[in-house]
């Protein structure tokens, strides 16, 4: 309903406390993640030691960025993440065959929330006793406190330093050990704190979003039988659900970008470093776009969300959130018979303003 209002009320609304711009609807935010001219990802001038975060792929504008990119998209090739799919369908079956054994599972911490950590931390390459370290970390990260979010950057440079030292030394077949080879051993590659920026990227960038996009699905789902049956007997349409909630549910609400010189857009006077928070979350609900936005239509075709953005940036773990969003639902469509909840109390929303998704949801077995 807020979203609605926001998207009527203009093309961009300014914040005079804050200075800076929210654009709501569709057009409108597709056009600024596609106009990496006038709108940079480049939030710092000169981003410190202390914030590798800052000086990622995700925080830079061409021509870096097309470099960078081109450096690690091998890693996150089709190819690449197809052959994880057998990994992929193993973790989530032994931890849903875990759950069963108690009758129920808590959808988000024994299901959703470990398995994109698992995933990501396999393909870098971490030894599984470290995972809770990692997931610490992925929590932190996307927490609300910023001392704890610098404090984690830190821990997590001084960490992926020695990562990156052993695996210079002794190569093994794993991501950073690909990063390291692709990136630095070149004049013309990446300094070790960007390597270090990328691997904590793909931390902060994947695991809370992917549990998210996971337990929305399920949620989704468990408040509409019918449809949960449908799928039950065409898998056909699974893919066609993890669209639909990456649209209903869009983990990542909304993005930012900085304005690089003053200019009119669409009868705006945006200037020079001013803030633009691009509302993913409502331009996937612009009625302008999709037909009865607040129904959940696992069928809607076309369904040109922007839940991973548009252009340049578009989410370079896009295939690998798919991927596993599909395998852990065809998993709960294998042995799940009814989606049925435990108790009825009202589902708590996580504290974020960014990120959406729910804090728990217990489910019986
Ligand atoms: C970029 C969303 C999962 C890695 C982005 C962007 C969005 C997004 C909206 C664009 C940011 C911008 O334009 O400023 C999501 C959602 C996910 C997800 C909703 C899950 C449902 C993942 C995963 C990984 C990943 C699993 C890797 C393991 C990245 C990286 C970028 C990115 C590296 C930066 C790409 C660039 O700047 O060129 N993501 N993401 N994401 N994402 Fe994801």
């Amino acid at each position: 309903e807020r979203y609605k209002q926001q998207r009527a009320a203009g093309a961009a609304l300014y914040n005079s406390d804050s200075g800076s711009w929210s654009v709501y609807r569709h057009d409108g935010v597709k056009r600024i993640f596609a106009d990496y001219e006038h709108f940079s990802s480049q939030m710092q001038e000169n981003p410190s030691e202390d914030e590798p975060i800052e000086g990622s792929i995700l925080r830079r504008d061409p021509p870096k960025h097309k470099r960078m990119r081109s450096l690690i998209a091998k890693a996150f090739s089709a190819k690449a993440i197809e052959a994880m799919e057998p990994r992929i369908r193993k973790i989530a079956v032994e931890m849903l065959d875990r759950a069963a054994a108690a009758r129920s599972i808590e959808v988000v911490s024994d299901f959703a929330s470990p398995l994109p950590v698992i995933v990501i931390a396999e393909m870098l390459g971490i030894p599984p006793e470290d995972r809770e370290l990692f997931k610490r970390w992925s929590d932190d990260l996307v927490g609300i406190d910023y001392s704890r979010y610098l404090q984690c950057q830190m821990e997590m440079r001084d960490y992926f330093r020695v990562q990156i030292k052993e695996r210079r030394e002794q190569p093994q077949d794993d991501l950073i050990t690909a990063l390291v080879q692709s990136c630095m051993e070149d004049d013309n590659g990446l300094s070790e704190l960007e390597v270090i920026g990328m691997c904590i990227l793909l931390l902060v960038a994947g695991n809370e979003t992917t549990t998210n996009l996971i337990s929305s699905m399920i949620m989704c789902l468990e408040s509409s039988p019918d449809t949960f049956n449908e799928l039950r007997l065409n898998r056909a349409l699974i893919p066609g659900t993890v669209e639909e909630t990456l649209r209903f549910c869009s983990p990542v609400q909304f993005m930012e970008r900085r304005v690089k010189a003053d200019m009119n857009w669409n009868g705006h006077l945006m200037k020079e470093g001013q803030r633009v928070y691009t509302f993913i979350g409502a331009a996937n609900h612009d009625e302008n776009v999709f037909a009865d936005p607040g129904k959940f239509d696992i069928r809607r075709s076309p369904n040109p969300h922007l839940a991973f953005g548009q252009g340049i940036h578009f989410c370079l773990g896009a295939m690998l959130a798919r991927l596993e969003a599909r395998v852990a639902l065809d998993v709960i469509v294998d042995r799940i018979e009814r989606l049925q909840r435990t108790d009825d109390k009202p589902l708590e929303r996580l504290e974020s303003d960014m990120m959406f998704g729910i804090k728990q949801l217990r489910i019986r077995v």
